[in-house]
């Protein structure tokens, strides 16, 4: 993310086998979305890299809290509690401040608030799903909402995707953007699922579950999970929309 062009000397290059293939028949969209020609490498052109960026001013006070950002006065949206945190690294473990990272879930039972979302669960009415913040100075950030539940979705006759939360990472302009998803320790849905059983390496999943975090827990109230996210090198984050390429 922080350097497109192979020309520096330190480039960490893209771990072919620690990301999936773009063709993975058991993910069954896959198969007609993934590439059948080489792959050509397009590095960002100026107007890309130095176009609209973010200030921290774009972000409202509940934008990162999604228990209460569509909630009615004094509602609050339906569900386990909890806070997500982590740090936004680079490739040499530095903190990458500045970076706007946007969230979307589906609610505590399964559900999206999308109109081509059918699922049985129900609305939570005071639940919307979208949340953003951006990273502080020290790489960090945070966010607080319920914990998705898992969903049925047709890929084969009974896939079920595991407890997700999405997340999108906009570097300083809008041709920098990266988008994977985060899972939850202990989740026994996580290992069937036909999205993650593209990844080859267990460690590669293991990095995409954000782990219990007790220490951070906020007693009586809601807990916590840490989940960082590495945007470059051996220890990179799978990013679902970078799989090939750079
Ligand atoms: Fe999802």
């Amino acid at each position: 993310m922080k350097n497109s062009q192979p020309s520096v000397a330190n480039y960490f290059t893209r771990d072919r086998a620690w990301h999936p293939q773009a063709y993975a028949p058991g993910y069954k969209s896959s198969v007609l979305r993934a590439p059948t020609r080489a792959l050509i490498a397009f590095g960002n052109s100026l107007s890309e890299t130095s176009g609209p960026a973010f200030g921290h001013d774009i972000i409202g006070p509940l934008d990162n809290d999604m228990i209460l950002n569509f909630a009615q006065p004094g509602e609050s949206a339906i569900g386990e509690r909890i806070m997500v945190q982590g740090r936004v690294l680079d490739e040499r473990g530095q903190p990458v401040p500045g970076v706007l990272l946007e969230f979307w879930q589906a609610n505590a039972g399964g559900r999206y608030r999308h109109k081509k979302d059918g699922y049985l669960a129900p609305l939570d009415p005071n639940f919307g799903g979208c949340g953003r913040t951006i990273s502080g100075g020290d790489g960090t950030y945070a966010f607080r909402t319920v914990r998705p539940g898992p969903y049925p979705w047709p890929n084969g006759p009974n896939d079920w995707r595991p407890a997700h939360i999405h997340i999108s990472v906009f570097g300083h302009g809008f041709a920098q953007r990266l988008i994977t998803q985060m899972y939850f320790q202990g989740d026994p849905l996580i290992p069937i699922c036909p999205i993650v059983r593209t990844i080859n390496d267990p460690k590669a999943i293991e990095q995409l579950t954000a782990r219990l975090d007790m220490n951070a827990s906020a007693p009586m109230d809601a807990l916590a999970y840490r989940f960082d996210i590495i945007l470059r090198g051996s220890r990179s984050t799978l990013f679902e929309n970078r799989l090939e390429g750079n």
